[in-house]
């Protein structure tokens, strides 16, 4: 053990509870009421979430995305379709998210697969970034090894003339993949590491909902 400084960090949780009585019967209408809690709190991206997939070999691997949007038929996030996450989607459309905000002492868990969305979808979101973002896409094979920056600067050079009318189409490798959840864990914080947990699982194409040991 280090100094033992690591091993005395704790926090004790007080700032809220989740009871079963105030959770609603799908888990959509807790998502979406915790999301814009964690909108309105003073959290710099409440959007960033953890996507987590599985390399052909067994191996899972995390990393952080945007959520772009999300309603009853699932979360939108965007990557380029050929990035490591993007082929281990391919492999296994299975993955899982998960936020933590930490102001609030609260984590979601998500499981589900994962599927494209619409090309229509990804060209009007492509279309509503900004400018340099959308020669991004062009200009970072995202995921593959690069001798240096002078790569992605010289790529950036010329993308920027390819696109000098200023109208840059979407890559055909870039998009929107959307997480259709069949577990949702809500995790509020609470004292002396009795956390609440509530879980709603999809059976049968119905939402049922139980509470787990902290
Ligand atoms: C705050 C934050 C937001 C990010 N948002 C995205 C995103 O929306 N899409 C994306 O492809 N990568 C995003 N990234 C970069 C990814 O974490 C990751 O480095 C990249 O997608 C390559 O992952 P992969 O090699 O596993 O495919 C973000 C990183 C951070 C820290």
């Amino acid at each position: 053990m280090r100094d033992g400084k690591i091993a005395a960090m704790r926090q004790d949780y007080k700032v809220g509870e989740l009871l079963e009585s105030s959770a609603p019967p799908e888990p959509w209408e807790l998502f979406s009421s915790w999301f814009e809690i964690a909108r309105q709190a003073r959290i710099l991206e409440p959007n960033a979430m953890i996507l987590s997939t599985v390399s052909e070999d067994g191996q899972p691997t995390s990393r952080v995305v945007l959520l772009k949007d999300f309603n009853h038929r699932g979360l939108v996030f965007f990557t380029n379709y050929l990035s490591q996450k993007g082929k281990h989607l391919t492999n296994n459309p299975r993955a899982s998210i998960l936020f933590w905000w930490e102001p609030l002492q609260r984590q979601i868990r998500i499981e589900g697969e994962v599927g494209k969305i619409d090309v229509e979808e990804s060209d009007t979101y492509f279309q509503s970034r900004p400018h340099g973002s959308c020669l991004g896409a062009w200009v970072s094979k995202q995921s593959q090894t690069i001798a240096d920056r002078t790569v992605l600067e010289k790529r950036q050079i010329e993308f920027e003339k390819k696109f000098a009318d200023g109208n840059v189409t979407r890559p055909d490798y870039w998009g929107g993949y959307r997480l259709i959840p069949r577990k949702f864990e809500f995790w509020q914080g609470r004292s002396n590491r009795l956390h609440d947990r509530l879980l709603y699982s999809m059976k049968q194409d119905t939402w049922t909902l139980v509470r787990l040991a902290p």
